[in-house]
């Protein structure tokens, strides 16, 4: 029978990543020349590790990161285990930034979703859920200049959520890295630079 894990499989595992997502986050890094050196991140949704080993690898001064399922391994940064749509979890990354002396997050990072279902119009809400909590609960968090990477599965209300959102940040973008499945209907929305 035939592999059908793709060309982004085998690079994750010759480049000793998690996941092959870490080249999807790598991507979109570059192409919107941003970095998490020095910086404050939250990122939500880490499991298995691939999006964590590319902001470890970029030296961040603040590094949590939030699961529903929890990490298997040590983790050089701060690991949350919770449910984002929970407000105890961000009593918690309350607590973790409090704990750090850290006040805000330069970097909020999402790749959270839960099992597709097949369905889209299904997926696309619950992603449309996810993101929404993020930035209702984020912003707040968020430094002036700060940016936020958010994957949605599009659909029908991913028009009137960027309009809700972009008018906060100096650049607003959907953007599809060229690691990510064609056919899947996720797209990575960037924030950038709060105003
Ligand atoms: C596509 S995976 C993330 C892959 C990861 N970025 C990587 O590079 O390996 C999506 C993750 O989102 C998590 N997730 C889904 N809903 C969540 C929620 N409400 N709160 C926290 N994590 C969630 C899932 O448990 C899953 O591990």
């Amino acid at each position: 029978m035939a592999d059908r894990r793709d060309s982004y499989y085998w690079k994750a595992k010759e480049d000793k990543f998690s996941s092959r997502a870490a080249f999807k986050l790598i991507e979109i890094l570059n192409k919107f020349y941003l970095s998490a050196e020095g910086k404050n991140v939250l990122e939500i949704g880490s499991n298995p590790g691939g999006w964590s080993e590319v902001i470890s690898m970029n030296n961040p001064n603040f590094h949590v990161a939030v699961d529903i399922k929890k990490e298997n391994v040590e983790t050089p940064y701060t690991f949350i285990r919770g449910d984002i749509s929970r407000d105890s979890t961000w009593e918690n990354i309350g607590v973790a930034m409090n704990e750090n002396g850290v006040h805000e997050f330069d970097l909020i990072i999402s790749d959270a979703m839960v099992n597709t279902s097949g369905n889209t119009d299904v997926d696309h809400s619950s992603s449309f859920l996810i993101c929404s909590k993020i930035m209702e609960m984020g912003m707040p968090f968020l430094s002036r200049g700060g940016t936020v990477i958010l994957k949605q599965f599009q659909g029908d209300l991913t028009q009137s959520f960027m309009a809700k959102w972009s008018g906060y940040f100096r650049k607003a973008t959907i953007t599809k890295p060229v690691s990510s499945r064609q056919a899947s209907r996720e797209i990575y929305i960037v924030f950038k630079s709060l105003k």
